[in-house]
């Protein structure tokens, strides 16, 4: 049985001096997921530089004085004819490996969505793990008509609503920050 730790953990906003620490951590957390293109260190470096920066969504989960966890939100959009919809995106959520699934995951992501929610944003969008996230209450992003400007799977392309009916005629297509993309 595996020991579930969320409820010692402490989550934070992450400080300059987390970044090195953040770096290594996801490096390794990705590195055995076949479908990684083990470079998700780099993409936290670029986003942190980016427009899309918020601050006080870049998270640390630290358990006995280690950082265990991060997970950044960024601001993107969601693009129609009519308009540009604030959303967030959740990329990436990486859990140190030798913690993982005892529930620092999930308290960082639970943590994320109060934050977000309490400082107005009303939807995330997250490509990810079938399994994974609608247990926080993700639904498939296809079910609101959002697609991604480049192919995803219908079963991995999600999307959760903080405020209810937030993406209530919402359809278009999510435009992340351009550091999204390597230059
Ligand atoms: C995915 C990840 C963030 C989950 O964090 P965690 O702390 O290990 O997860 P939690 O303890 O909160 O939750 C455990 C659950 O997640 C599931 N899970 C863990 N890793 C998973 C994976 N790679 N794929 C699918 N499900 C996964 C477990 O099966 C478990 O499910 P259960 O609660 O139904 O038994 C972590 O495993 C990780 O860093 N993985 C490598 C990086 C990665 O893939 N990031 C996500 C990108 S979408």
């Amino acid at each position: 049985m595996r020991e579930m730790i969320d409820g010692s953990i402490v989550i934070r906003e992450e400080v300059q001096e987390d970044q090195a620490r953040v770096f290594q951590l996801v490096k390794e957390a990705f590195i055995d997921e076949e479908y990684s293109d083990h470079k998700e260190q780099y993409l936290v470096e670029r986003l942190r530089k980016s427009d899309g920066f918020i601050p006080e969504l870049s998270l640390v989960a630290i358990f006995n004085s280690k950082i265990v966890g991060f997970v950044l939100l960024t601001k993107a959009a969601i693009k129609n004819e009519k308009r540009l919809h604030t959303t967030l995106v959740l990329a990436p959520v990486a859990v140190d490996k030798a913690f993982q699934n005892r529930g620092v995951g999930a308290a960082l992501i639970s943590f994320a969505h109060k934050k977000a929610s309490l400082m107005g944003y009303g939807s995330i969008v997250i490509i990810g793990h079938k399994h994974y996230y609608p247990k926080f209450g993700y639904q498939k992003a296809s079910k609101f008509g959002i697609h991604f400007p480049f192919e995803v799977p219908d079963e991995n392309g999600f999307v959760i609503e903080l405020k209810k009916d937030e993406l209530l005629g919402i359809e278009g297509e999510l435009v992340y920050p351009k550091e999204f993309f390597e230059a």
